[in-house]
Parts: structure tokens; sequence; C-alpha cells
């Protein structure tokens, strides 16, 4: 039964608890055990990157790094956390030196507040020699303090939002453009979102993500990843899917800009039309408005130029390609040309998958190739392309599709009753766990009818009965649960007879 307590998972986060979480398990297995057969190792990146990185990966403007980052700011340890007013000046001489270290943000506020600062210590020194103060003195205590609180003691962190950036950083960082291309790696983690929590949607979610990096952008890798994902959620039988694909072009004046100018023109001239977001999206990322779901948007929508038509000759090659490899892999999509995504990286392919069961929250997994991202980011020129799956939104379309976690219970449920019976009952629990099956051995001794209630309640297949007269008779009795038949065994017969039924189905 559910407590009110005084603390509660932070809205938009969540336990995630048995049986769900064998589910959860079960498809982070089947994730790798797919994702290997396709070539792709595991990195673990950490949670926490400088903000910066998601500034320049996924863009300043976006969604994600504008409104929905967890970002703080890591104070130097090198700086008093509470300076004695006579301390000040060695505070401020302590900020200054990390300041030129660049060790805390050179940016130009910090480099003014630490100039006022220190002509203000300097104005105000000689009071704590002389005890005596006016009016004007405690003005400018007042000012120092100021300029002290405005101060960015420390480097800006975030948690991160999405992983494709911290991969890029991680490429760069371990010299990967050394190792043979492209490097192909998959992560299972954590993100964190600051977006209106919703069904699907959450502060801290889960994504599965794969990257491929270096080598060539052949057309065939885009289709390769794609199948994977495709794979994966045939294993996993995830119902209704519907795989969306686009190409968004590259970013030369012939291609993606000259698209986007033209779209701006004709969005300008039914601006009126447009609700407030979309209006302001034609001056920030006109793109963007094609995202739009908004009912009365979608007639005028249908009317604008389409990317598809204004591609470059080899952006269309590209894409035609990518069509082509996809066919020959035999995976069914649809071309969707408003299909943009919301994050600044991607280029040429991008697509969307969509699973049963989701509501408006429907995109089970996004990816798009990226090719420039690890330049950006101060490395080699380098191809990529990856997606993430929302494993949040998986598991839900997997449950109400009736594919949830069997239930958990027990194999095995042991009651025991007498001291030497215990000791049996100990050596049998080793016994059976080491065969791999699940046992519960209750801690103190319980009535037999007692200890069936409670191995019934715990959903145990069967009940192994202890008794002091079983033990010394060395023959055990199994009771199956289901049906209240009983069996008797010797200790290897009851491991054999367990092995020939042995169990299947998510268990922990
Ligand atoms: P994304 O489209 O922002 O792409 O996220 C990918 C997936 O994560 C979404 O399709 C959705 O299933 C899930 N997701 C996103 N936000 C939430 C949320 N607040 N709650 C629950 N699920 C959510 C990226 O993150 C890119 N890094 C994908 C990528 C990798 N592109 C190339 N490589």
């Amino acid at each position: 039964m559910a407590h009110k307590s005084k603390f509660q998972a932070i809205r938009g986060t969540r336990d995630l608890l048995p049986p769900e979480t064998g589910l959860w398990n079960h498809v982070e297995e089947t994730a790798r055990k797919v994702f290997g057969t396709f070539g792709f190792g595991e990195i673990r990146p950490p949670i926490f990157e400088p903000s910066e990185l998601f500034g320049r990966a996924v863009g300043g403007e976006t969604d994600i790094v504008a409104k929905e980052m967890y970002t703080f700011i890591d104070r130097s340890e090198k700086l008093a956390r509470h300076p004695r007013i006579g301390e000040l000046g060695a505070f401020i001489q302590a900020v200054k030196k990390l300041y030129d270290a660049g060790e805390i943000p050179r940016d130009a506020s910090n480099q003014l507040a630490i100039e006022h600062a220190e002509a203000k210590w300097s104005a105000v020194e000689n009071l704590f020699l002389e005890k005596e103060g006016t009016k004007a003195d405690f003005e400018n205590i007042y000012d120092l303090l100021a300029y002290i609180d405005s101060m960015q003691l420390g480097s800006n962190l975030s948690l991160r939002p999405e992983a494709t950036a911290s991969v890029c950083r991680a490429y760069i960082e371990h010299g990967m453009a050394q190792l043979p291309q492209p490097v192909k790696l998959y992560y299972i983690g954590p993100m964190f979102r600051r977006e209106r929590p919703q069904k699907g949607r959450y502060r801290q979610f889960y994504q599965i993500g794969a990257e491929v990096l270096g080598g060539s952008d052949a057309p065939a890798i885009d289709a390769e990843v794609i199948e994977m994902v495709m794979r994966f959620f045939d294993r996993l039988g995830l119902a209704g899917v519907e795989l969306d694909i686009n190409s968004i072009g590259h970013n030369a004046p012939d291609c993606r800009p000259a698209y986007v100018q033209k779209l701006k023109i004709e969005l300008e001239k039914v601006k009126d039309k447009l609700g407030a977001d979309s209006q302001r999206r034609i001056e920030t990322n006109p793109l963007r408005v094609l995202d739009s779901k908004l009912e009365h948007e979608q007639p005028i929508i249908a009317t604008l130029p389409r990317i598809a038509d204004h591609l470059c000759e080899e952006c269309a090659a590209h894409y035609a390609a990518v069509r082509r490899q996809l066919g020959l892999r035999g995976v069914i999509y649809k071309e969707n040309w408003r299909l943009v995504r919301g994050l600044d990286y991607y280029m040429r392919t991008t697509f969307e998958i969509t699973a049963k069961g989701l509501g408006s929250q429907n995109a089970v997994c996004g990816g798009g190739r990226y090719d420039g991202l690890v330049e950006l980011l101060g490395g080699p020129p380098t191809k990529g392309i990856g997606f993430a799956i929302g494993e949040d939104r998986l598991i839900l379309s997997l449950q109400e599709s009736g594919k949830g976690a069997a239930p958990q219970g027990r194999d095995v449920y042991i009651a025991w009753m007498g001291e030497h019976a215990y000791a049996a009952a100990i050596h049998a629990a080793k016994d059976l766990r080491n065969a791999g099956f699940s046992v519960e051995l209750p801690p103190t001794e319980l009535k037999f009818g007692k200890a069936l209630e409670r191995a019934d309640k715990l959903g145990s297949r069967y009940a192994l009965i202890l008794g002091d007269n079983e033990v010394s008779e060395g023959s055990w009795t199994l009771k199956t649960l289901a049906d209240g038949t009983q069996e008797k065994f010797t200790e290897p017969e009851l491991l054999e007879f367990l092995e020939n039924v042995r169990v299947s189905g998510v268990r922990s």
C-alpha cells in the first residue's frame, strides 16, 4: 500500500520497480545482443558534461539547450565557501588567480566583477583597521558583496539531455580516429530534460542509442543502422512499428540554406494564419514550423515547398541510395518530408520510428546523419550517424500490447520446520540457486500452513517441504502449488526433476 511520505520522487522522475524492471532488463539484454551482432561495443560516458558541449552540438537555440537543461555551477574547491569580511581581499585575489588560469569562466562578466570588486575592496580595506565607517563606506561594502555575488565561481555543467555529443567528445578525447573506422558504439542510460511531464515524457528518461563514427558516409551505413533498430524492435515484438525517413540536405549554399530561404519567403506570406510559436520560428528556425502539430496549421503546411525537391545533386543521390539500400534489406519505410528533428547537428538522412499505444508522445526512436559534428567539437573531419530509442516509451508500448514482464515469482519456496531441517534447507537453497533456480528461504521458522500461504503469495511454483522427519528419511516432499499435488524425492532426484521442468521467462 502506498504511504504519503515527506519525500517523494521529483516531478518527472520515477522509481522503476520489479516486476517491471524485469522487462527493462530483458529489453536491454536484447539490445546488447542485437547490437553485438552488428559489431557495436558499449560506451558509458558520464552523465554530466560542460554545458557548452551541448550548446555547441545540439544548438544553443534549440528547446533542449535553451529551455530544458539541468545546469549547475560546480564551484571551485580552491575558494573558501564563506570568507569572513576581513578576508575578502584574499578571496578576490584567489578568484583572480583562477580566472587567469581559466579554471572559472573567462568571460566579460567575471572580468568586470573582479575588477570592480578589487576597486571596492581597496576603498574599504582600511576600515577594518580603523573600525569606523561612513555611509559611503557601507555602500562600498554593499557593492563589493554584490560584485562577489555576481561572479561565476566554477564551471557550468549540465546533466546530459542526450548522449551523441558525449560520444563525439569521447571519440576525440580517446583518439578513436586512429582505430579501424568506422567506430561503432552503443549506450544505455538516463538522460535529463526539463520538459512538461506527461505519459511517455519524463524529466529523467532512458535512452538506448547507437552511433557510427568515422569512415565513409556510404548510404549502406545509414541503411544498416536503421536495419539494426528495426531488427531490435522486431526481436522484442514491438507492435505497430512505423519508420519515417527524410533527407534534410547539407549546409552548402545550393542545398538546405537555399531551401530554408525559399521556405521562409513562403511562410512570410501565410504568417497571419499561423500560431504564435510558428510565427516566432519563421525567424529563429523556419524548418521547425514543419514539425507543428497544430490542427489549423496543417492545411497551410501541406502547401509549403518540400525539401526533397530542393536538395543539391549529391544529397539527392545519397537519399535515393539510402532508400535503395533500405529496399535491399527489406526495411519498410515511409518518406516524410516534414521530418526535420529538433537538434541542430543533423544533415542528410533523418528518421523517426513510432509505435502503438503511446498517444501523442509516440516517437520511440529518432536519429540521423551528423557529418561534421566531431569537427565542430574540435576533432578531425568525421562522418557520423546514429539514433536513440526512448526506452521508457518502448517499455510502455510493449506493456500496452500485452508484452509486459512475466509476473515475478519464485521457483521454489522452502517450507522448513525444525533445527535439522533448517540446516538441510540452507544447503538445498544453495544447490538450487547454484543450478539457477530462484529460491525463497524464510529466515525464521513458520508453521507449514503459514509457510504455504506465503509461498502462494510470492507466486512460487513449488514448495519444498522439509521437516526433521523428511530430512532424517532423506525423502523430500515437493508440492506443486498450482494443483496441490505432491511428490517425494531424494535430493539428487529433486534437482533432476526441476531441471526437467525448468521454468522459463523473465525472473529478475
Ligand atoms: P531525440 O529525438 O531528442 O534524439 O530523442 C530520441 C528519443 O528519446 C525520442 O524519440 C524519444 O523516444 C526519447 N525521448 C526524448 N525526450 C524524452 C522525454 N522527455 N521522455 C521520454 N522519452 C524521451 C536524440 O536524443 C539524439 N541524440 C538521437 C541521435 C543519436 N541522433 C543521432 N544519434
